[in-house]
């Protein structure tokens, strides 16, 4: 049961991963959209695996000989790929046959998200109208507009919430600006009953959180939106949601708790999880302790020169595993894709150190069998919530479990160049980890190692 329920989930992934992956929606996504969804499941159960095939390099694989261009590669959080249609990039993903990405799977967490903003409704229809205006205007901070996480979250809040507008065949991501009186044509006024009162539900503003700079998933930024949001609108605000919890949090601190209006977050940091106590409505967990694993553990066997799913799919020597609840491997994209959970008032209480390594793959590798190894990894950028937060910690955590020498650089967040001017010598290195700045640049760093 738990297998087929793992391939009808790992059906409906690859389906809205391939319909939901792009910012843009240009005819040829459109048909792309189209073909996917007339792809039979046997076709897709065929294709998507928990694990990838056992591959086997030469064991121990002597990393120190390799050219750079052979060495272990793992593209992570940002997914080699085109940031305008979406379309992988599966040159980079295929650079050479130790190179895999690790992530999670967007719009399952997406969809997730909707869902928990909708349930908080209808749990608190007595007091959701704020000012008694049989409108529930809510308020929406996106991350960046050409990032497929953030398009599938700006989606899946609008789908749920009924504002959705579509053009050729997908929902449009844009940003509303403002849109007080629902004039509005990238959203609609959208219609929820809750409690037999039928409420209109409008999307009163929304905007991409850049700075001036150009950094974007910009927490000060949005923070101070919401001061300029709330002047206007004031209490017909009755729900704030953002793409993510670093947003959401400068929303929260800097009006909505003091006001209480519920406002929803993604990433499930611990200040997020900890202000659920204190009313923020909730947050979506995208398994950040069971990526950072895979992102290390990935790297750790092909150093190991031992099948990629150790410690994986199969158990290790040490005990470690994770089950298909955890993730779902799709072999054509050679992609690990952690699966996503809601957090909310009735679970908080579990998720409150997102730092803590995930229990079944928390046992430290033996140092004869799996000796200590370089790895050079980036951030793209030191200020991101999520990652330095949440992220990298776990990393460093893991790092330590799996005999791995990690050299942690910091980016920007703005530019490719301040990343790989750091990777001067990646002779230095036995793998690498690649968190890029922008989609479209994986070969920024492939060149590098190519050299
Ligand atoms: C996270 C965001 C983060 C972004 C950075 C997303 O997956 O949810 O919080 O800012 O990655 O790439």
């Amino acid at each position: 049961m738990k297998k087929i329920l793992s391939l009808v989930t790992a059906f409906a992934m690859v389906i809205i991963l391939m319909a939901g992956c792009g910012g843009g929606s240009t005819a040829e996504e459109t048909k792309k959209e189209t073909e996917a969804v007339v792809e039979t499941k046997e076709d897709v159960a065929e294709k998507t695996e928990a694990s990838p095939e056992a591959e086997e390099t030469e064991a121990p694989a002597e990393t120190g000989d390799l050219a750079n261009a052979d060495k272990p590669l793992v593209w992570y959080n940002r997914q080699p790929s085109n940031s305008s249609t979406g379309d992988l990039d599966m040159e980079a993903l295929n650079f050479n046959d130790k190179t895999y990405y690790v992530g999670f799977d967007a719009n399952q967490g997406a969809e997730l998200q909707g869902e928990m903003i909708v349930d908080y409704i209808n749990k608190h229809a007595d007091e959701i109208d704020r000012n008694g205006d049989g409108v529930i205007g809510y308020v929406l901070a996106i991350g960046d507009i050409g990032h497929n996480d953030s398009i599938a979250r700006t989606r899946g809040a609008r789908k749920a919430l009924q504002t959705a507008v579509e053009k050729d065949g997908a929902i449009i991501s844009d940003p509303v600006g403002s849109n007080a009186d629902g004039t509005s044509d990238v959203v609609k006024d959208g219609e929820l009953t809750v409690d037999g009162k039928t409420y209109v539900v409008r999307e009163l503003a929304s905007q991409e959180m850049k700075n001036t700079a150009g950094a974007t998933w910009d927490a000060p930024t949005a923070g101070n939106t919401i001061g300029t949001w709330s002047a206007s609108l004031g209490d017909q605000i009755d729900i704030v949601v953002s793409n993510n919890d670093g947003m959401g949090m400068a929303m929260f601190n800097n009006w909505s708790k003091e006001n209480g209006v519920p406002t929803f977050g993604y990433d499930a940091n611990s200040d997020a999880v900890a202000a659920i106590a204190e009313g923020f409505g909730g947050t979506i967990s995208q398994h950040a302790d069971v990526q950072a694993y895979l992102t290390l553990r990935v790297l750790r066997n092909l150093l190991d020169g031992v099948d990629v799913n150790t410690g994986i799919s199969v158990e290790d020597d040490a005990g470690n595993v994770l089950t298909d609840d955890d993730y779902v491997y799709v072999e054509e994209e050679r992609s690990f894709y952690a699966l996503n959970l809601s957090v909310t008032a009735d679970n908080y209480e579990d998720f409150m150190d997102s730092t803590a390594v995930y229990a079944p793959v928390g046992n430290q590798l033996d140092e004869a069998s799996h000796p200590n190894k370089n790895i050079w990894l980036n951030i793209y950028n030191s200020s991101d919530n999520f990652l330095s937060a949440t992220y990298q910690p776990l990393l460093e955590n893991y790092d330590d479990l799996l005999n791995l020498n990690v050299e942690y650089i910091g980016g920007d967040g703005q530019t490719e160049s301040n990343i790989t001017n750091r990777l001067g010598n990646p002779d230095q290195y036995d793998a690498y980890a690649i968190n890029m700045v922008k989609t479209d640049n994986a070969s920024s760093y492939t060149s590098l190692l190519s050299q």
